[in-house]
């Protein structure tokens, strides 16, 4: 009796559970088997209107046909350099239904910021890379000087009164605005933004007097001329219609000064594998679309064709970059906080 008791009762304790597992796994096969059978939600971290925001926004185009889904919302989660919406999606439920669009600044920005609320190493799937952007340091039309080599007597001039834009503490024309700085060793004004969409808005208005930011964002500006290009940020000239002219900041003399602006993709800590590896494969399929590389190419971006569109390599480029970039400026003593 009591043998048989316990039988009775213990398999029905126990089969409670395993229906409840059953029911759980039966749940999540159906998820990754259905993904997505709702809309995805694509965070950026900046401003709409700006760089990382048009970016994103090609991108979701070009996802949408391989990912079968005609729905990729795109939520602007601006301020505090992207570390906003960075959080947001490293806390949100890790399905699949809210990815994160990000940038260069997954790896400055624990360098820069001591205090950010999430881990780049462990709150994040690492989806694959998407692009690289070079970015050119700009100035309002108005300024007196009309190129690089008349604008370093300028800022000697203005004893440093010059009023940079920037997207946020830790962003990426916060960086390049801090390795200007350092590199002319000249403290300047810094202003912020939610994005570099309105700080370009201010540029162009005569607000502010400078500004580095992503060619993804510039270049129509500078071939329009309604602002001043000093210099794009790359090693070699670039060789886009819109800013084959603009001399490297290297070849007028600041050595060394190189930044170029990866974009990847990313999804919670924690999403079912089969979803990543759906995501990723509508990702390699994507990058390859003709007219999302058109548009990427034609602002001065170019598309991943290496390896870093694979999870494994994309997380091993963010770790050595993280590696390259901490003691960088640490050594240029450009903490933001
Ligand atoms: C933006 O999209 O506004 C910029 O990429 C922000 C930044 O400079 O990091």
């Amino acid at each position: 009796m009591v043998l048989c008791g316990c039988r009775l009762a213990f398999p029905s304790f126990a089969m409670k559970k395993l229906l409840v597992a059953v029911a759980a796994a039966s749940v999540w096969c159906a998820q990754a088997d259905n993904f997505p059978s709702r809309p995805i939600t694509l965070v950026v971290p900046f401003a709409a209107g700006g760089p990382t925001d048009r970016s994103a926004r090609d991108l979701a185009l070009a996802l949408q046909k391989p990912l079968g889904t005609s729905v990729i919302l795109i939520d602007n989660v601006a301020g505090a350099g992207g570390s906003i919406g960075a959080n947001k999606v490293a806390k949100a439920a890790p399905n699949g239904y809210t990815l994160l669009f990000h940038h260069i600044s997954m790896a400055t920005m624990p360098a820069l910021v001591r205090d950010i609320p999430f881990k780049v190493e462990t709150d994040f799937e690492f989806l694959g890379m998407v692009s690289d952007v070079p970015m050119t340091l700009v100035g309002r039309t108005s300024l007196p000087a009309k190129n690089f080599k008349e604008l370093l007597p300028w800022i000697a001039r203005t004893k440093g009164r010059i009023n940079l834009g920037h997207a946020g503490v830790g962003s990426a024309s916060h960086l390049c605005g801090l390795m200007f700085q350092s590199a002319i060793q000249v403290d300047m004004t810094t202003v912020p933004y939610k994005g570099t969409a309105p700080a370009m808005a201010d540029l162009m208005g005569g607000h502010i007097d400078l500004l580095c930011d992503q060619t993804t964002n510039t270049s129509a500006h500078i071939e329009a001329k309604r602002v001043i290009a000093y210099g794009v940020t790359t090693a070699k000239p670039l060789s886009t219609p819109a800013l084959r002219e603009v001399p490297t900041l290297q070849s007028q003399g600041l050595k060394g000064f190189e930044v170029t602006v990866w974009q990847g993709l990313y999804a919670p800590r924690g999403t079912p594998a089969d979803v990543l590896a759906k995501i990723n494969a509508a990702l390699k399929l994507a990058l390859k679309d003709p007219d999302f590389v058109k548009k990427q190419e034609a602002l001065g971006a170019a598309v991943v064709t290496d390896q870093r569109v694979e999870p494994a390599e994309h997380r091993k480029f963010v770790m050595a970059e993280l590696a390259k970039w901490s003691p960088i400026l640490k050594a240029a003593g450009v903490y933001a906080d």
